[in-house]
């Protein structure tokens, strides 16, 4: 199955032609994020702005990279939300029309569901469920049982700041550009990561949710008090970032060993999302998980916001649901976790 996948939920305008939920055949993705570093964040009718003039010369692109044209297409897919309403509409908009008049089906996916999908992408083995899968994004943190591409139950998310959100924070704190993730990691290379004691949230609760708004508001104080004593952060900054990204993923590893502890049967554990990029934690993990295996997406592009794994989610969808994939949907900026699979059975 041959699929035209958008993905417009934040500042990314991404399009990509993915075979049969696996296979690759183009991916390009558009980013205004070099206009929002110094903003502390994404402004959203900047963003849909810049996309709306983006989505035409992406998809194009795509169809040219992956050397067809729409004739070839099984079918197109989209996300459907959560993310930014006027990113989402873009994306929406453009595949409601392109799916009318090229006569193709069209298939809605939670943003969600996209990353939980985006480890098959170019992957030669398969993977096997039921298998736990930590989303980490700057939109949510979730962990997920998984019994097939299309069921799952939700264990754990988070109670107020997603993990990216809380790197994004962190480095805004630090007076470091968004995103906030890989300016962390990059500014931590060379630092102590017991440098600074962050504490370790939930750390007594029987819970698999995660909070990160404690850690961020630690950081906050760390800082008040090292210009306090007439100390620059600056000048300790390898440190604070190392202490800092160490305790968010500590804080990750801790909630997955949690779920493992209670859900004995995950064959595997997939780490998605665009906190999935980040090194320290998969290093973290692997070390957690003792043998068991990890995985995460093939290439960094496929971590954070792209059109292939929503691909794959709606090639996914197809296979296990059939034609009900291509139910009307709606487009909303806020989807609940629930409705990251779809209708269940
Ligand atoms: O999945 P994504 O591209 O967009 C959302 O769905 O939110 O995730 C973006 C988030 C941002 O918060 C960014 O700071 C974080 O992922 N991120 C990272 C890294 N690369 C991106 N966080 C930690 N380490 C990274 N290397
Ligand atoms: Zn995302």
């Amino acid at each position: 199955m041959r699929i035209l996948a958008l993905e417009t939920s934040c500042d990314e305008t991404a399009a990509a032609v993915v075979e049969n939920g696996t296979a690759v055949s183009s991916s390009v993705i558009a980013t205004s994020k070099e206009a929002f570093s110094h903003s502390g964040g994404v402004i959203p009718e900047s963003a849909a702005r810049q996309q709306i003039a983006a989505i035409h010369p992406v998809i194009d692109a795509a169809l040219r990279e992956a050397h067809v044209t729409h004739e070839a297409l099984d079918a197109l897919a989209v996300t459907r939300g959560p993310g930014l309403l006027g990113s989402l509409l873009v994306g929406t908009m453009t595949a409601r029309t392109l799916a009318a008049l090229w006569k193709k089906p069209l298939i809605g996916v939670h943003h969600t569901l996209g990353h939980l999908s985006s480890t098959w992408l170019e992957r030669n083995e398969p993977c096997f469920f039921p298998l736990l899968a930590l989303s980490a994004s700057g939109g949510h943190t979730e962990l997920w049982l998984r019994h097939a591409h299309t069921k799952g139950e939700l264990l754990g998310q988070t109670r107020d700041d997603a993990a990216g959100e809380a790197f994004d924070k962190g480095a805004s704190l630090l007076a470091l550009p968004y995103p906030g993730g890989p300016s962390i990691a990059r500014a931590a290379t060379s630092g102590n990561p017991k440098a600074f004691p962050f504490p370790l949230p939930l750390a007594h609760e029987e819970t698999s949710d995660f909070s990160f708004s404690g850690l961020k508001t630690a950081m906050k104080y760390t800082v008040q008090e090292l210009e306090a004593q007439g100390i620059a952060p600056a000048d300790c900054l390898a440190d604070l970032a190392a202490s800092y990204q160490h305790a968010l993923c500590r804080h990750l590893v801790d909630r997955v060993e949690r779920a493992l502890r209670l859900h004995p049967e995950a064959r595997e554990v997939h780490l998605v999302g665009g906190v999935s990029a980040n090194t320290t934690l998969r290093s973290l993990l692997i070390e957690a998980l003792d043998g068991r295996p990890l995985l995460f997406p093939t290439r960094f592009e496929f971590c954070t916001d792209n059109g292939a794994m929503i691909g794959a989610a709606a090639a996914f969808s197809f296979a296990e649901k059939g034609k009900r994939a291509f139910r009307h949907f709606t487009t909303a900026a806020s989807l609940p976790s629930t409705d990251v699979f779809g209708e269940q059975d």
